[in-house]
């Protein structure tokens, strides 16, 4: 083991990557490869995005076309790894884009920030000087919210509740409207601004009477945002569902689609992987658009779990031969501020979505996410999934066998209709080389 290393941070980028091959006893030429991936015109806005930064590290940027979301048709930016995500959304937004598009509607937007605190008072006394609290975080946050008040957003609301499981410790649950911005450093500068007057103002207050006085633990927004929440469905007539029903009826593919989806609504191991397939479209966007998608997955996440059984975040009809599949996920997005503004590829996102409003970019989101989990759902209750997803995952696999071009065009003749892994692609090759 090596010693702790001091001061990495403050080392130029050269003297970090030499540190580090020194340290891991690794080949010279990864510093080649570091060096090869740097922007060179751009690099100093990416050096501004963390730290210790020695290389930039490549995604593709992605195109899905023909999504009709509320009669407008936008072709969505996607950022992803996996080889299938980009193709499956595009052959559902095409599909949708014939039998009627997307259609969305947010439900609202509204984001939540806690004070917690601790305090052996009475929580039920603060609910009763509620509008002197509400006029005093107003006020006291008056040049802060200023600008955001001028957008349609500020502070909404406050409540008090009692932590579960801890007597003396509480919340301020306060409620926020960000217009288009994610609003997270509005939020958290609001709260910081604000305990320390709560916590004088509870202290002081005649009515507020206690043994020990208030004290602040932490001020923090959440990323659990149950209402900041969007809908977002299909709808057709049972038989327009033939192009994806494969050697089934189109009636008894809804039937084994519908089956499908109760499945997840009702086992959590089937619903985690069913919502993966949700945020397969989800996260692709999200990380297009330069928004924070841990603070997605972990809000959503917690919404599929909101019963206290992990479920679907997707439920289905079939009433009347009539098909109508909806998502309903909360999505605290921004389309000003952060990155949306600095990351050029995010900045080309947000030009290709025309510049949405934070609401647009919920529903855009949103029906990317349904795209995706209705092309996986589809898969699964006809073909099965590897047949398509492994023969776009058979150009991975050849380049990580470092297949020559001539190689490749052998192999995609070669499996053309055939189901593909490493180990089959491999023997290929070798069969090929010898
Ligand atoms: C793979 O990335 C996503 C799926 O597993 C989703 C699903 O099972 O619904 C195919």
């Amino acid at each position: 083991m090596h010693s702790l290393i001091k001061g990495f941070s403050r080392l130029s980028r050269e003297d970090k990557v030499a540190l580090l091959l020194e340290q891991q006893e690794l080949a010279p030429q990864l510093a080649e490869s570091f060096q090869e991936f740097l922007h060179p015109v751009k690099q100093h806005l990416f050096n501004d995005i963390s730290e210790n930064i020695i290389s930039n590290y490549y995604l593709p940027f992605s195109i899905a076309p023909n999504f009709l979301i509320n009669d407008h048709l936008y072709m969505i930016p996607m950022v992803i790894e996996e080889s299938s995500v980009v193709a499956a959304a595009s052959k559902a937004a095409g599909f949708w884009a014939k039998n009627g598009g997307f259609s969305t509607r947010v439900i609202d937007t509204l984001k939540n920030g806690q004070i917690h605190f601790t305090w052996n008072g009475n929580i039920q006394s603060l609910a009763s000087v509620k509008h002197e609290i509400l006029e005093l975080i107003t006020t006291t946050t008056d040049h802060i919210t200023q600008k955001m008040r001028e957008r349609g957003g500020g502070i909404v609301d406050i409540e008090f509740k009692t932590i579960a499981n801890m007597l003396n410790t509480h919340q301020a649950l306060i409620k926020f409207k960000t217009a288009d911005s994610m609003g997270a450093n509005f939020i958290n500068t609001c709260l910081e601004t604000i305990a320390p007057h709560l916590m004088d103002f509870i202290n002081k207050h005649p009515q507020l009477k206690s043994e020990d006085k208030a004290t602040t633990i932490m001020c923090i927004l959440s990323n659990y945002t149950p209402q900041c929440l969007i809908e977002c469905s299909v709808r057709c007539d049972v038989e327009q569902l033939k192009p994806y029903a494969g050697n089934y009826s189109a009636i008894e593919f809804a039937d084994r689609f519908k089956t499908a989806v109760e499945i997840a609504v009702n086992d959590p191991y089937r619903a985690v992987t069913h919502n993966k397939g949700i945020f397969n479209g989800i996260d692709a966007v999200v990380l297009a658009t330069g928004n924070d998608f841990r603070a997605i997955e972990a809000g959503a996440q917690a919404y599929a779990a909101q019963s206290g059984t992990y479920s679907s975040l997707t439920t289905i009809e079939i009433n009347d031969k009539q098909f109508t599949y909806t998502l309903k996920v909360p999505l605290a997005l921004g389309t000003v501020g952060g990155l949306t503004n600095t990351h050029p590829m995010a900045k080309a996102a947000m030009q290709i979505l025309q510049q949405p409003t934070a609401e647009q970019l919920m529903q855009i989101v949103a029906a990317a996410g349904l795209a995706n989990n209705f092309g996986a759902v589809a898969s699964l209750v006809t073909s099965g999934i590897q047949k398509g997803h492994m023969k776009l995952h058979l150009s991975n696999v050849l380049n990580a066998l470092e297949a020559t071009e001539t190689e490749k065009t052998l192999a995609l003749k070669h499996f053309k209709d055939t189901v593909v892994s490493y180990s089959v692609v491999e023997q290929f090759l070798n069969q090929l080389r010898k």
